[in-house]
């Protein structure tokens, strides 16, 4: 990617922020105990894993007339592999499973985002094609992507997610960046949506390696 210098985004409660910077009946007791053991500790050991990484961005979901246009832009195929960078519901990756036949894999951090995207996923019998990580995004490999979706801060996107995509991203890879610029790239194309038929306007920047 080719370093720039970008104009920034705009826009309402995300934007600001971003400018301000069984069933147990038949089980005997001691089984029950030590599955409750099990779960509680899961649970924590989740939640700590939240409590160690960097919330990148709050959760505020793209519309999902935006998210179509996200992946058109992108150039999404089937059976190409995306990875959408901080999930929340799942929408895109539960589009790009089911719109475009592409093998769609989010990252979220947040325990009950990841949940309902599952739950959603599993509705759609999505699961061989739709996939989330509970976890950091800092923290996963990129290698194997052929588009990334993003929709996180600026200061997030360009002190910590631009520097690991160029170290892992593989040639050709594309990057589709939602209203936030990564402001060391040159985008390809930038799309700017007057009205996502809500009065919002979005602008969405496509990059490639
Ligand atoms: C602005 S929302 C975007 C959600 C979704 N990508 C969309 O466009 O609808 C940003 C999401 O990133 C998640 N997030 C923030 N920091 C994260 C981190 N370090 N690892 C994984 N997810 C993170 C938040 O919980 C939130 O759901």
């Amino acid at each position: 990617m080719v370093p720039a210098g970008h104009a920034s985004g705009k826009g309402l409660r995300m934007r600001k922020e971003g400018r301000r910077r069984g069933r147990a009946g038949r089980m005997p007791g001691a089984r029950w105990l030590c599955v409750c053991l099990c779960a509680a500790a899961l649970g924590a050991g989740l939640r700590a894993q939240e409590g160690d990484a960097a919330k990148l961005a709050p959760y505020y979901p793209t519309p999902e007339t935006i998210v179509a246009q996200m992946l058109q832009l992108g150039g999404l195929k089937a059976g190409e592999r995306v990875f959408d960078l901080g999930s929340g519901d799942g929408r895109i990756v539960i589009m790009a499973a089911q719109k475009f036949h592409a093998n769609a894999v989010g990252v979220e951090i947040d325990l009950d985002l990841c949940r309902q995207s599952l739950v959603r996923i599993a509705k759609l019998g999505l699961e061989k094609s739709a996939r989330i990580i509970h976890g950091d995004l800092l923290a996963q490999n990129y290698g194997a992507a052929d588009l990334v979706t993003v929709y996180l801060l600026p200061d997030s996107i360009n002190g910590k997610v631009q520097p690991l995509l160029d170290r892992q991203l593989k040639k050709g890879a594309r990057v589709v960046a939602h209203d936030f610029e990564f402001r060391a790239w040159t985008p390809e194309k930038v799309q700017n949506i007057a009205d996502d038929g809500e009065g919002r306007s979005h602008t969405l920047y496509l990059y490639r390696k």
